[in-house]
């Protein structure tokens, strides 16, 4: 990983539904690579321009879990991650839920504690080994904290640390945490290692009904708050190589094409 190497534009892929858009996209040059979310429904890949590279994400295995990570999951991942030969692996540092998959995990983050901190990194080698790729963790929104390590953010940069792990914010989540805690919004950012950082996700947020939380969500756009964050972390962060744009495919298409513009005129 060297700074010299292009930064990327992508957008997530989560449904068929949203080939004939990303295809367009692709072809007014707003976009540089698809971000495929595992599982997939078996026999429906992206089907995008050979031409799109596919970057391999898969946000449901819980690797923050003593229950070991889903080893079924994980092999649907590396097949997809050696197909199209994917730069790393996107992972979350969630916990188990009761699904086959972990789905819950995403929401519910470890304890943040230093047993936690050692089954995170020694999942996360496993399964950066049996990939044959780095893994990039990252993590979920977080709306409590529980433990005894500082913050969820020095609980990341520890576990990469022990792990060699590389590092995607989500500056979504990443801001929507920093409200919930009523945290400054770059809480917690100097305590990265910023050469792990190798790609942002970029997407709206929304309060809860109850005005108390802030969520993660695909269907909006993301807030100026989050596009200035973003700005100034395309501009600092010396290894970041992608960044990729969450968007709902029930959303306009017109909010995905005006945001990637907005992005492409920050990445150059
Ligand atoms: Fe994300």
């Amino acid at each position: 990983m060297t700074a010299t190497q292009p930064l990327r534009l992508g957008v997530r892929w989560d449904e068929p539904s949203q080939d004939v858009r990303l295809n367009r996209a692709f072809r007014a040059g707003l976009l540089d690579y698809v971000e495929a979310n595992y599982p997939i429904t078996p026999g429906h890949p992206p089907r995008v321009d050979p031409a799109i590279p596919i970057y391999v994400h898969c946000p449901v295995n819980p690797i923050a879990s003593p229950q070991g990570v889903n080893w079924r999951l994980a092999a649907q991942v590396r097949e997809a991650a050696e197909q199209y030969r994917s730069p790393w692996v996107g992972e979350h540092l969630c916990w188990a839920g009761p699904g086959a998959e972990g789905r819950l995990g995403y929401i519910v983050t470890p304890l943040l504690s230093e047993e936690f901190q050692k089954v995170a990194a020694d999942n996360t080698r496993k399964l950066s080994d049996y990939y044959g790729r780095p893994v990039a963790l990252e993590l979920a929104p977080v709306y409590q904290h529980t433990g005894t390590i500082d913050s969820e953010v020095h609980f990341l940069s520890k576990v990469a640390e022990e792990a060699d792990a590389l590092i995607i914010l989500d500056v979504a989540h990443f801001t929507a945490s920093n409200r919930n805690l009523a945290r400054p919004m770059d809480f917690g950012l100097s305590t990265i290692n910023p050469q792990r950082i190798v790609e942002l996700h970029v997407a709206g947020i929304r309060p809860s009904g109850s005005g108390r939380h802030w969520h993660d969500s695909h269907d909006r756009v993301p807030e100026p708050a989050i596009l200035e964050l973003v700005q100034h972390l395309i501009r600092t962060l010396p290894a970041l190589r992608a960044v990729t744009f969450e968007h709902a495919e029930e959303s306009p298409e017109s909010e995905l094409v005006s945001t990637l513009e907005a992005l492409r005129r920050m990445m150059q």
